[in-house]
């Protein structure tokens, strides 16, 4: 827990003897039932077997971590680890502090949740303590709610530190083997994870379609881009737990800077504004969309042809993803496409096929990131992962990536005609890999450019 240094500068609680019984007196028990097994239980419970057998007979440890220090007394909102959140299935109303161990040196492996259960009412903690506190922060669960909930024996987190002498042969998330295979359990998303990832794209859904509902406020004040950040950010509170990352609403030429999440541009009739943004739903699983929009509701010739190129880019990494192929021949179909579209354009000294030779790679001038990467509980799923297990891996049933390709024509980019300057497409979005190709969780926000548009007459 963070340590409230200035806190004797600020309180004027009482501590006489008087105040102290008083206080302690008088609260009428708030009895709930117990909470029913989580539906995630079977799931985690899974997920802990496969890691016990991995790593039979150590002791892993895997800490939700601590909240975070903004400035001062004042923290980030929490949210736990993803190796935590993956393992317990706890989400966004985890205790901060908590513990997970998994003693796998036996046979049946044990698994104890240690947690800071809510403290007494005769305690100091519950009226004067401002970081943890009942009266400042609210009731924590009791170790039987949590164990009831997530089928996982707790234990108080007091006890960790006496336990914790009788481990052996301990692997914690920092240990190199463990947090690769933390990472690489992740790729295949079983049955709740795809059902959250569901509901992360539906509720991100209803976020842009805030922001098209926005589009015009936006024009009328000076940093137009934070309306449409503040009402992403809107929904994603009213939906979810927070955003999966920063929202970035990046008008007219800001498009072209990959993670513009300044986003105090001007939002212009005329221009495009790309938004990439997503909604973190309170199990944490995160979805991660990008959509390109006329601000006015309408593109230009210009502004279409950079989108429709992007778009085929897109649809091409589409029709090769199916379970079998390379994750990285999701890229190279991509790859092929932007490549052609910036030879008809004449942006390139050479033809697609030689730009597309390892040692040219120039079109890669106007798209420098790749194509996709997985998506869960971390925006940038699976990040530990081997190289061989992750770009070279092969495609399964069950895996969430994006598909993200885009163009991005700078303001100063003296190779581009003048009337494409300023131009930055990109189109994400979530799919999963299906027993022979791919589908697109986030079919439903339009992406073909008569349906987009369409789709702002609408909202706009
Ligand atoms: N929003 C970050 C990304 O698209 O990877
Ligand atoms: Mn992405
Ligand atoms: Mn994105």
């Amino acid at each position: 827990m963070a340590k409230k240094k200035n806190a004797t500068n600020r309180s004027r609680t009482p501590h006489s003897k008087e105040f102290l019984k008083f206080i302690a007196s008088d609260w009428a028990e708030n009895p709930k039932p117990l909470p029913l097994l989580h539906e995630v239980a079977p799931f985690t419970k899974a997920r802990r077997e496969k890691l016990a057998k991995a790593f039979a007979g150590h002791v892993i440890v895997v800490e939700a971590s601590l909240p975070r220090i903004r400035s001062n007394d004042t923290d980030y909102r929490y949210r736990p680890s993803t190796a935590f959140t993956h393992l317990t299935g706890w989400g966004s109303q985890t205790v901060p502090g908590s513990v997970l161990v998994i003693d796998a040196r036996k046979k049946a492996p044990k698994t104890t949740l240690y947690l800071m259960p809510t403290a007494g009412k005769d305690s100091d903690e519950f009226f004067a303590n401002p970081a943890i506190g009942e009266f400042w922060v609210g009731q924590r669960p009791t170790l039987q709610e949590i164990e009831a909930s997530l089928g996982i024996k707790t234990a108080d987190i007091k006890k960790l530190e006496k336990d914790r002498k009788s481990f052996t042969k301990v692997l914690t998330e920092k240990s190199p083997k463990l947090k690769v295979f933390l990472s690489e359990m992740r790729f295949v998303k079983d049955d709740y994870e795809i059902a959250e990832m569901r509901k992360a794209v539906a509720a991100s859904i209803l976020g842009f379609e805030d922001i098209a509902r926005n589009l015009k406020r936006a024009t009328t004040v000076k940093r137009g881009e934070r309306v449409i950040e503040g009402a992403f950010f809107a929904r994603a509170r009213i939906e979810g737990h927070d955003l999966g990352y920063e929202t970035i609403a990046a008008s007219g030429a800001n498009a072209c800077i990959l993670h513009w999440t300044k986003n105090d541009g001007e939002v212009i009739d005329g221009d495009l504004i790309l938004v990439d943004a997503g909604v973190e739903v309170d199990s944490l699983y995160t979805a991660d969309i990008t959509r390109t929009l006329p601000i006015n509701g309408k593109f230009s010739k210009e502004q279409r042809f950079v989108y429709e190129a992007v778009l085929e880019a897109a649809d091409a990494a589409f029709a090769v993803a199916k379970p079998g192929i390379k994750f990285r021949d999701v890229h190279n179909a991509a790859m092929k496409v932007i490549a052609a579209k910036v030879s008809e354009l004449g942006l390139i000294p050479v033809s697609s096929e030689d730009a597309l030779k390892p040692d040219n790679q120039h079109h890669r001038r106007f798209m420098v990131h790749g194509t996709s990467h997985h998506l869960g509980i971390d925006v940038h799923d699976c990040a530990q992962a081997r190289r061989e297990m992750y770009q070279d891996g092969i495609l399964e049933e069950g895996m969430i990536f994006t598909i993200e390709p885009g163009l991005y024509f700078h303001k100063n980019d003296l190779k581009v005609p003048k009337n494409y300057r300023g131009i930055g497409v990109r189109i994400e979005d979530d799919v999963l890999v299906t027993k022979d190709g791919v589908e697109n969780l986030s079919s439903a926000l339009p992406r073909d450019p008569d349906a987009l548009e369409a789709w702002l007459q609408k909202l706009i």
